[in-house]
C-alpha cells in the first residue's frame, strides 16, 4: 500500500523512523528493510538522528542488491536552536545558505543525489509563521523546484500555521509530521486540513503519547476480536483514517507485527470509537 500526495508522488504507507537509535542506526534500518518497511525517516540532526549510520546502511543494501531507487528516504532540516555544538552548516551564516549546507550534508551522508521528502522539523515560532519560516520554506521550495527531493514538508505544525503555509506559499507541502495526540482526537483539525490539500499526514508517537488508550479496555476487547495486539490496533486505526504511521521499534517482531496490521481491517463503529476515545 502507498499513501499519495498532491502532485502525485507516494510514500509506502508505514515509515520506519531513525530517531534515538544511536549506533544500532545502521543494523536498525537494515532489520526493518529486511523486515519489509521501505519508507525510512531521520534527520541532519545529531542530537537525536545518526543520519550518517543510515547512510551506511544503505551502501550495505545496495552491495546486497537493494537498491536506493526502491526505497523512500526522508530526511529534515532542524534550525539551529534544535541542534547542539555540530550543527551540519554554517549556523552564522543566512538561512538560504544553511538551508543548502544541511540538504547537500544530508546528500552526503545518505550517499544519494536526491531525497524523496525533505522536512522542516519545526516552524521557528510557536505562533504564526515569521520571516525565518519562508525564507527555509522558500530555500526547500527551490530544492523541489530543482528535483532534489520529490516532496517538502513540515513537522511539529500547529492547525493556524498550516493554513497560512497553504494558504501563502507558492508550493504547499506535500507532507505534514505531527505527533498524534488520542486526546487531541488525533491531530483531527490538522488531519482535515491536510485531507483537504492532498498533504499526507504521518503521524509519530502513535503509542508512546497515547499510552493510556494502549491499556483501554474497549482496545483491548477490539484486539481481543481481531486477534491483534493493542499496538496494532492503534496502527491500523491510523491508517484507516488515513495517516501514515512512523514506528521506531527495535524489535524484529515488533515490526513483523507492524507490517502485518494491513491484514485486518476495523468495523465502522470501532473507528468512530477510537476517534474520540481519549476526548
Ligand atoms: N518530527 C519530529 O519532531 C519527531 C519527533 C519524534 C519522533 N519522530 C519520528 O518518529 C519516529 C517514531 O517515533 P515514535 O515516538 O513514534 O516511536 P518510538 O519512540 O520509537 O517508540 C516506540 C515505542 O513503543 C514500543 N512498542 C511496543 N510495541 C510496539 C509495536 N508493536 N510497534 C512499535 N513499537 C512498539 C517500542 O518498544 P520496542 O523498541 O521494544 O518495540 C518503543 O519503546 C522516530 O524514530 C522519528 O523518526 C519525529
Amino acid at each position: 500500500m502507498t499513501l499519495t500526495a498532491y502532485n502525485h508522488v507516494s510514500i509506502p504507507s508505514f515509515m520506519y523512523g531513525t530517531a534515538w537509535k544511536k549506533a544500532a542506526t545502521a543494523q536498525l534500518v537494515q532489520l526493518a528493510v529486511a523486515t519489509g518497511f521501505r519508507a525510512i525517516d531521520t534527520a541532519n540532526q545529531l542530537i537525536h538522528y545518526e543520519e550518517g549510520l543510515v547512510g551506511d546502511a544503505l551502501r550495505v543494501m545496495e552491495q546486497r542488491g537493494i537498491k536506493r531507487s526502491t526505497l523512500f528516504l526522508q530526511t529534515k532540516f532542524t534550525s539551529a536552536d534544535g541542534q547542539d555544538h555540530r550543527t551540519p552548516y554554517d549556523p552564522t551564516a543566512d538561512l538560504t545558505t544553511q538551508v543548502r549546507q544541511s540538504f547537500d550534508s544530508s546528500l552526503t551522508h545518505l550517499r544519494t543525489d536526491y531525497v524523496d521528502s525533505y522536512v522542516l522539523h519545526a516552524p521557528f515560532q510557536r505562533r504564526g509563521l515569521g520571516g525565518a519560516d519562508w525564507e527555509v520554506w522558500a530555500a526547500m521550495e527551490d530544492l523541489y523546484g530543482a528535483g532534489k527531493s520529490k516532496m517538502i514538508g513540515v513537522s511539529n505544525i500547529t492547525a493556524a500555521q498550516l493554513t497560512l503555509l497553504c494558504d501563502q506559499a507558492k508550493v504547499k507541502p506535500m507532507v505534514v509530521q505531527n505527533r498524534c495526540f488520542a486526546a487531541l482526537g488525533w491531530d483531527k483539525e490538522i488531519r482535515d486540513i491536510c485531507q483537504a490539500h492532498g498533504i499526507i499526514y504521518q503521524g509519530f508517537s502513535l503509542l508512546t503519547a497515547n499510552r493510556e488508550v494502549l491499556s483501554d479496555p474497549e482496545i483491548r476487547i477490539i484486539a481481543a476480536r481481531l486477534g491483534a495486539t493493542p499496538a496494532q490496533i492503534i496502527f491500523r486505526f491510523a491508517m484507516q483514517v488515513g495517516m501514515l504511521p512512523l514506528t521506531g521499534t527495535t524489535s524484529q517482531k515488533h515490526m513483523e507485527e507492524d507490517l502485518q496490521v494491513e491484514q485486518f481491517t476495523l468495523s465502522a463503529q470501532e473507528l468512530e470509537r477510537i476517534e474520540t476515545i481519549a476526548v
